[in-house]
């Protein structure tokens, strides 16, 4: 079945995996790609990805900006850390040229409302950065929390710590008041946090066969992804390779089965230290419904070996027809 994708990226060296990702599976129609702010500003962000769908056979694919900052706050400044991890380029300072096409006219959140009223149980929503889009598009049209097929986003950290303090993950912290509009939506939404993309590495030694494919694609997957590579080596020198966050995110919007979850009346702290922690609501728990599933478990082998067949075909082929 092909399911009809939007995904919302921050266009750093993970989200541009995770495109390619999509760009590659036959089971993806790719709608748009929608622009945030995070791992750098919304206009560095989009012009990635316009670089990077043309780059990748496939510049029909709309690319559209969203809000460049978070709910609470009036502007954006990249983190240090941001810009270590992804460069200061957002894609390891790889230079890949402009695209031809520029961003489609109109707001990210519009596109997502007009798009669930058009697909409804077919659409899902992957954002992969702060959540600013999809709680704008809630606040504005509360409806589309139950007509959407699903949202699967890659943040939080439940049974971890997080990665900007030890409470909190990067996507969340960004945006806390965002997120937890989101998860309180009573949309359909997975959560796929540190919890299991720390378990889903990628080495140099899988950047090395991508690169036997000899193409422009090629050089310039594994060059970003050599970079991330070595912004790991020292943040977590423990892991032994550079977790695949946004391309597990795309993979379980396709295949659920990849992941376990447990369902979580879930909430975002927004006061205090613990300031972008995900964590269960006590006032919610004798609930049933307005869960989110949290996922626990991944199938990483599967994953990781599917991730990589995906590149090596986009690399050597271009997008998937
Ligand atoms: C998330 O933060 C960003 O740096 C990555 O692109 C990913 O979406 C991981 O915490
Ligand atoms: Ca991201």
């Amino acid at each position: 079945m092909t399911r009809q994708l939007i995904l919302d990226l921050d266009t750093g060296i993970d989200d541009a995996l995770a495109l390619a990702y999509a760009l590659a599976d036959e089971r993806a129609h790719l709608l748009a790609v929608t622009g945030t702010y995070g791992n750098v500003v919304v206009d560095e962000g989009v012009r990635n990805s316009l670089a990077l769908t043309e780059l990748l056979g496939a510049p029909d694919v709309p690319v559209v900006a969203g809000p460049g900052h978070a709910l609470a706050r009036d502007g954006f400044e990249v983190a240090e850390i941001s810009a270590f991890i992804h460069g200061r380029n957002g894609i390891g300072d790889v230079d890949i040229p402009d695209a031809q096409r520029g961003r489609e006219e109109g707001s990210a959140v519009d596109f997502l409302i007009d798009a669930v009223k058009t697909y409804g149980e077919d659409l899902v929503y992957v954002p992969t950065g702060p959540m600013t889009t999809v709680a704008c598009a809630l606040r504005r049209a509360p409806e589309i929390a139950e007509k959407i097929g699903a949202i699967v986003c890659m943040g939080g950290a439940l049974t971890v710590r997080g990665n900007v303090t030890p409470y909190s993950e990067a996507n969340i912290s960004q945006d806390p008041e965002a997120a937890h509009i989101l998860f309180t939506s009573g949309a359909p939404v997975t959560m796929i946090g540190l919890d299991v993309t720390l378990q889903t590495l990628l080495t140099k030694e899988h950047t090395r066969r991508w690169r036997e494919a000899g193409t422009d694609r090629a050089r310039a997957l594994a060059d970003m992804t050599d970079y991330y590579i070595r912004a790991y080596e020292t943040t977590a020198p423990k892991l032994g390779g550079c977790g695949l966050h946004d391309p597990l995110a795309v993979a379980v919007a396709l295949d659920p089965s990849l992941v376990t979850t447990v369902d979580v009346p879930l909430a975002v702290d927004c006061e205090g230290v613990t300031r972008g922690r995900t964590i269960g609501d006590p006032d919610r728990l004798a609930e049933a419904g307005g869960r989110v599933k949290v996922a626990v478990g991944v199938d990483k082998e599967r994953f990781v070996a599917d991730f990589n067949d995906h590149i090596e075909r986009i690399v050597a082929e271009g997008r998937a027809v």
